[in-house]
């Protein structure tokens, strides 16, 4: 139906006679001649119909936005004064010489040309419209190069691509599971997996050595910006390397994406920090290297002070007492800060108090703050040295258990380096690495695995009994900018370690053999050490976009409710399916349409 694309028009096809499809863009109407501009895939042209060809000008002057047209046309270079350089083809344009309508639109319900701000609910139910707007198809097209690159890189290196069911195992990644009832097997389900850890760890087993795939992945878990109930992993599997060489691996493979891609030079080595330090220095296990904003502990220097709010965590074992020092920021008004207050309480925190430094050489008098009168001075001295506070900073402090300290003061981090510009540098990928094996969950009363509970710790059965809550495991993420971009580890190949892990995480045998007989049996035949990864694919795509959530860079995401708006999904069933399944509901619906 046509010879080229709009978008690949140019001054090399001057003069000659081509064949174009696509939708209309904007349609102008200049005093007798009419301007269209056409769009495909790969951009848009200008196309233009002048009155003395009577048929194909009256046809342009019927058609509206969005319509589907076919034109043949010649390429002209454009009129002086006509050239648009923002434009990829703005040099030249098309003389109509025909046009068919191959079909009519009514006026779409957003707008593809024009960057009129639509809430999301509409873009996300005619989507398909949404994606026709230049900047999203931009993303998808970013989305393709990112996919096909990785391809690439990992079919290079010698991986191949399995494919793992859908229809499977509930995969504990601390998610919910998705669940899919069987109707050959009555009351029994499905779950749809959280990823394909365990078919990995299998395909290893079987000897496959490498194995890649790009895989939608169910969680049903609460939604926010970078997270969706449905995402993609690029989930990667290798044997007989340990953990330095598949991060050394995996480097190579970020690097090259962002050089090929984005024509972004990443780091010639990633640095690497430790889960500990990470949590002490930025208050989270995914800190923005970006933002120079570090916590310090000051819990040893406020242990004996009066002021309750500050002694009491900082002589609890579980509880930690941090100072924030912005640089340059004694300026921040009272409703700034009453504002910072507000949203540090989101995190659980009670208040934010702080120190504004209006003068050191003043000592005490040069400091102003409602919570001096309870600190003794030489306290208050040794906090502004520790943070090195000069003239015209401001040091907050946040005091309370460990966890809520670091989630509050670690945003807060974040926050006040985003509101004043303090983010230095573009990519900052970092790996967090020795996380602990677990944590304790004070509502079940046990422990959980920190990654997932195939992750290897990196000491003995023995050592890990010994020392539950300090053990070590051979995980890492990779974080980039603030965001967890992807994360593995070395996994648990022989069976009584594995066995050891579920005890440990208040399995008992007959559980484990329930939930993952298969396993502890294919531990049995033969596994070789083997570890692995899997990345956020949406996540990855978002970052190199700039985009602001993972929706944007997906086709058809669903909302912060986890429904989609387009096919209105999910949706009732009829009596007779729910039937077959052997489902009662326990809140029957007042109708069902059949
Ligand atoms: P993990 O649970 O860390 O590891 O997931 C790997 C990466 O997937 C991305 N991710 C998500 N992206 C969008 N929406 C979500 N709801 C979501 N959840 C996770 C993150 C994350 O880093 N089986 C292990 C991997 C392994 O050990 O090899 C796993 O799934 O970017
Ligand atoms: P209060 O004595 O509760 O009025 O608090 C005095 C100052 O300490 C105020 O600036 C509060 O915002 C701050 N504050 C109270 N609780 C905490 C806390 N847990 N961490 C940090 N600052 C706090």
């Amino acid at each position: 139906m046509r010879s080229h694309y709009c978008g690949e028009i140019n001054e090399a096809h001057l003069d000659q006679e081509i064949e174009l499809c696509g939708w209309v863009h904007r349609r102008r109407d200049h005093g007798g001649v009419i301007f269209i501009d056409l769009r495909d895939r790969e951009g848009i042209v200008q196309v233009v119909y002048d009155p003395d060809r009577a048929e194909p000008f009256s046809l342009a002057e019927s058609i509206r936005s969005e319509f589907v047209i076919k034109l043949r046309g010649r390429v002209r270079v454009r009129p002086d004064g006509t050239v648009n350089p923002k434009m990829k083809t703005g040099k030249i344009e098309v003389l109509g010489l025909d046009l068919e309508i191959l079909n009519s639109s009514e006026p779409p319900p957003i707008q593809v040309d024009g960057d009129i701000e639509v809430n999301e609910e509409m873009r996300l139910r005619y989507r398909y419209i949404d994606l026709r707007r230049p900047e999203m198809l931009e993303k998808i097209r970013l989305r393709r190069d990112v996919t096909l690159n990785l391809r690439r890189f990992l079919e290079d290196e010698g991986f191949y691509e399995i494919e793992t069911p859908f229809l499977t195992k509930a995969t504990p990644e601390g998610a919910r599971d998705y669940l899919v009832p069987s109707r050959t097997h009555e009351n029994s389900f499905f779950a749809l997996p959280q990823s394909p850890q365990l078919f990995k760890q299998l395909l290893m087993i079987a000897g496959m050595d490498r194995y890649y795939q790009v895989v939608r992945c169910f969680r049903d878990e609460d939604l926010r910006a970078d997270r969706q109930p449905e995402f993609t992993q690029l989930d990667i599997e290798t044997s007989f390397l340990d953990e330095a060489q598949i991060m050394g691996l995996m480097e190579g493979m970020i690097r090259r994406l962002f050089d090929e891609v984005i024509d972004v030079q990443l780091a010639e080595k990633f640095p690497q920090i430790s889960y500990a330090e990470a949590m002490n220095v930025y208050g989270t296990d995914r800190p923005d290297l970006r933002n120079p904003l570090v916590l310090t502990d000051v819990g040893d220097l406020m242990a004996s002070v009066e002021f309750k709010v500050f002694s009491g965590p900082a002589k609890n074992n579980d509880g930690r007492v941090v100072a924030l020092k912005v640089a340059g920021a004694a300026s921040l008004s009272r409703k700034e800060i009453d504002d910072y207050t507000k949203f540090v309480s989101i995190y659980g925190a009670k208040g934010l108090a702080y120190i504004k430094v209006n003068d050191r050489a003043e000592g005490i008098e040069g400091l102003q703050s409602p919570i001096l009168k309870f600190l003794p001075d030489e306290v208050v001295e040794s906090i502004m040295q520790r943070c090195d506070a000069q003239a015209g900073d401001i040091v907050f402090f946040g005091a309370d258990k460990a966890k809520v300290v670091n989630e509050s003061i670690g945003a807060l981090r974040d926050k006040i380096g985003k509101d004043r510009g303090l983010l230095e540098g573009d990519w900052k990928p970092v790996w967090v690495v020795d996380f602990p094996m677990f944590d304790w969950d004070d509502k079940s009363n046990r422990w959980n695995a920190i990654h997932h509970p195939f992750t290897a710790p990196s000491c003995s059965a023995d050592e890990l009994k010994e020392n539950t809550g300090s053990a070590l495991s051979r995980a890492y993420d990779l974080v980039l900018n603030g965001t967890e971009v992807g994360g593995g580890s070395i996994r648990i190949h022989q069976t009584d370690m594995q066995q050891t892990v579920f005890n440990l995480l208040g399995m008992e045998p007959a559980e484990s053999q329930e939930k993952f007989g298969f396993l502890l049996d294919a531990l049995k035949y033969g596994c070789p050490p083997h570890g692995g990864i899997a990345f956020g694919l949406d996540r990855l795509v978002m970052l190199m976009s700039g985009a602001a959530t993972i929706r944007d860079v997906m086709a058809f995401p669903k909302t912060q409710t986890a429904a989609c708006p387009l096919t209105s999904a999910p949706s009732m069933v009829s009596d007779q399916q729910l039937k077959e399944l052997g489902i009662k509901l326990r809140k029957p619906p007042v109708s069902v349409a059949e």
